[in-house]
């Protein structure tokens, strides 16, 4: 057994039960109160099968979901559901999964998940007193920060030589009452390197929102960053058609435009802007201006207030021109957007070990009818989850000090 983590639990699990005693919060009520934003003060101001198309755009098999892993409500057995006595995960062992599930990247910073391990495994919840809001009235980014969480758990676990088996949303697909996924552990086999190698990335990732550098993706990247979110049974296409970059573009600046006259979303922006030491929020140190310091073809979410009030002269720097990825689901249900999630992190965690930087543009994905216009401008079809920048950072570049987390105590409930 690896590393004594996991113990011969007596029941032989179906994978159809997850922790419903308990309910998510209800409350609505956003962020949690700032320590201080990095500025001043605030400026006055259905769907139909893409992954087909997509996959004749990319020339791709269709997606393969992981074997053996993931298991929705009546799904398929995984096959080492074939154990006849499951395994129970340790207090210890939980934790140490709870701690890389909570590396994973959150809009702003929220950490909105929780986690409770009980008789039924480890059960992911959202904490929805830290939706944003205004920002995320749906809990479209919440479901996606939590995704990613998910995936890390899932990776740290295999890490450990364990095999999880996840049922996503086993009650239901209210993501403010439901749990999100429970895991169970349905057998021990030792990680392959790639498994390893995704594990070992979870820690070093970063958002990096610094302009990239010119080099261009290695051969290859593409393909594997694609096969990444195809695990998950995502899909992922890299944009390249000019067109459609300009059209692309087009949205997240209007995006980044109608945001930035909002003032409501400046102050639930601003509320988790931290200028002194927090366990969660974006630190100041992380953020960049995005728009008028430097020349690049995709604006970034502008999080440097300051900037926005009073915009620096533009850099005559030569425009910078990332890889910028899409990563989309057939449909968008509550389970579509944690797959998601799911698929932004395993190409987050391949894009880290192929030494490559990365960063959200979520923006887009922020208000309601631009999302449909995003839908038209990439062939009309299925749901963009997600936009990632991703390129080189600089020769040279220092690295990128890890943004705060809560710690494992604040996330991590132990059933009686
Ligand atoms: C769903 C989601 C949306 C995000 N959107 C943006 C975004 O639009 N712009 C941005 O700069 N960062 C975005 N981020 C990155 C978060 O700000 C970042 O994960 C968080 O501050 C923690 O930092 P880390 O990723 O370096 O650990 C997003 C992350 C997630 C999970």
């Amino acid at each position: 057994m690896p590393d004594g983590s996991a113990g011969t639990g007596e029941t032989g699990g179906t994978g159809e039960t997850g922790e419903t005693g308990e309910t998510g919060e209800t409350g609505e009520t956003g962020g949690t109160g700032g320590t201080g934003g990095c500025h001043p003060a605030l400026p006055a101001r259905p769907s139909v099968p893409y992954a087909d198309s997509v996959r004749r755009m990319n020339g791709t098999r269709p997606s393969r979901r992981l074997e053996g892993r993931y298991e929705e409500k009546g799904g398929c057995m995984p096959t080492e559901a074939a154990h006849s006595v499951s395994l129970s995960l340790s207090p210890g062992v939980a934790r140490e999964v709870v701690a890389a599930a909570a590396a994973a990247p959150s809009i702003h910073n929220t950490q909105p998940w929780r986690w409770r391990l009980g008789a039924g495994g480890l059960t992911l919840f959202a904490d929805v007193s830290r939706r944003l809001a205004v920002t995320d009235p749906e809990g479209r980014q919440l479901l996606l920060s939590c995704g990613a969480a998910l995936c890390n758990a899932t990776l740290a676990l295999r890490a450990r030589g364990l095999v999880p088996r996840v049922t996503i949303l086993p009650d239901g697909d209210d993501h403010r009452t439901d749990p999100l996924a429970t895991i169970i552990l349905a057998g021990q086999r030792p990680a392959d390197d790639a498994e390893r190698a995704l594990a070992d990335a979870i820690g070093p990732r970063r958002t990096d929102r610094r302009p990239f550098d010119g080099r261009p993706l290695p051969d290859g990247a593409v393909a594997r960053l694609r096969a990444a979110a195809e695990v998950q049974g995502a899909w992922l296409t890299s944009l390249t058609d000019p067109d459609l970059r300009v059209q692309v573009n087009v949205l997240l600046s209007r995006a980044d435009w109608i945001e930035q006259h909002d003032a409501a979303y400046l102050r639930e922006l601003a509320s988790w802007l931290r200028s002194e030491p927090a366990p969660d929020g974006v630190p100041c140190g992380a953020v960049v201006a995005a728009g008028a310091t430097r020349q690049a073809e995709f604006p970034l979410r502008e999080l440097n207030l300051a900037a926005l009030a009073d915009p620096p002269p533009a850099s005559e720097a030569g425009v910078e021109r990332p890889g910028v990825l899409l990563i989309g689901t057939d449909a968008d249900t509550a389970a579509d957007r944690l797959r998601a999630g799911e698929a932004m992190q395993r190409v987050l965690l391949t894009a880290t070990s192929l030494g490559l930087a990365a960063s959200p543009m979520s923006q887009a994905i922020d208000v309601e009818g631009l999302r449909d216009r995003f839908r038209a401008a990439t062939g009309g079809l299925g749901q963009v989850q997600m936009i990632l920048r991703v390129g080189h950072a600089p020769a040279g570049a220092e690295p990128l000090a890890p943004t705060p987390r809560r710690g494992v105590d604040e996330i991590l409930q132990l059933a009686d």
